[in-house]
């Protein structure tokens, strides 16, 4: 049976999908994780739950601790990671409340350490990242998502941002021109991590706003992506519950 770590983002800090669940404070050689650990059970599979921003959202996008995170699910026995993420539509056919199962990154991060080689002292490190997402997880959830009734696109290339800012018209344009699919700030940093220290991960990102390339509608706000992502978090919470339970 697996133990499956779940990295809540926005909107889904902290999924209520455990039964019996525990809390674990954890510490790595990374610092501290953005969050308690919450270790409990759905279905017959173990899951751990850290909230990616914390449990009041008091991270922000360049303060969470990426490494502390996913060195303390792989400590606790994680053998996947399933992230969920808030992101910005690039795509007309990407309409909010869609989910996209993502399956490439470009990292456009500036601030933080995005690795756990950053010292060649012990020997050269360079980890292969031509296809960063896990195929298998991937099938899985899509699956899954078939089967909960949700609309989610197979595939997707996330442009993850610096942040906290939003990106301006013309960097919109200019990610649409190179390619992605959808915008946020987390999984590129989160995702290369994880395959350093080989966990599978998945991301299920939910497009809550279309950026400002769309000059038909007002750019971005946080209040909106805040609003539609509660307005969908049920969604997510069903998804995740049929993913966990049915993952063997
Ligand atoms: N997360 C959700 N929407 C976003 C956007 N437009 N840009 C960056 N991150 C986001």
């Amino acid at each position: 049976m697996p133990t499956i770590g779940i990295i809540g983002g926005s909107g889904l800090d902290n999924p209520d999908i455990i039964k019996d669940a525990t809390t674990l404070r954890v510490d790595t050689p990374y610092g501290n994780p953005s969050s308690l650990l919450r270790v409990g059970t759905i279905g017959s599979n173990r899951v751990i739950i850290i909230a990616r921003h914390g449990h009041s959202h008091e991270y922000s996008p360049t303060e969470v601790n990426y490494r502390a995170n996913i060195y303390a699910l792989k400590h606790q026995g994680a053998d996947c990671i399933i992230a969920t993420t808030a992101c910005g539509s690039l795509r007309a056919e990407i309409e909010r409340g869609d989910f996209v199962l993502l399956d490439q990154f470009i990292d456009f991060t500036r601030k933080r350490i995005n690795t756990y080689h950053e010292s060649f002292a012990s020997g050269a490190v360079h980890t292969p990242m031509a296809d960063p997402f896990d195929s298998a997880l991937r099938a899985h959830i899509l699956d899954c998502a078939g089967r909960v009734g949700v609309k989610c696109h197979p595939r997707g290339t996330v442009v993850t941002i610096e942040g906290p800012r939003f990106s301006t018209r013309a960097e919109s344009m200019m990610f649409r021109s190179w390619g992605a699919d959808v915008i946020n700030m987390s999984v590129a940093t989160e995702v290369a991590l994880a395959n350093e220290l080989a966990i599978p991960y998945a991301a299920i990102a939910m497009s809550t706003d279309y950026d400002c390339w769309k000059t038909d509608e007002p750019p971005v706000s946080w209040e909106k992506i805040v609003r539609i992502f509660e307005q969908n978090a049920q969604r997510m919470i069903a998804l995740l519950r049929m993913v966990v339970e049915t993952l063997k």
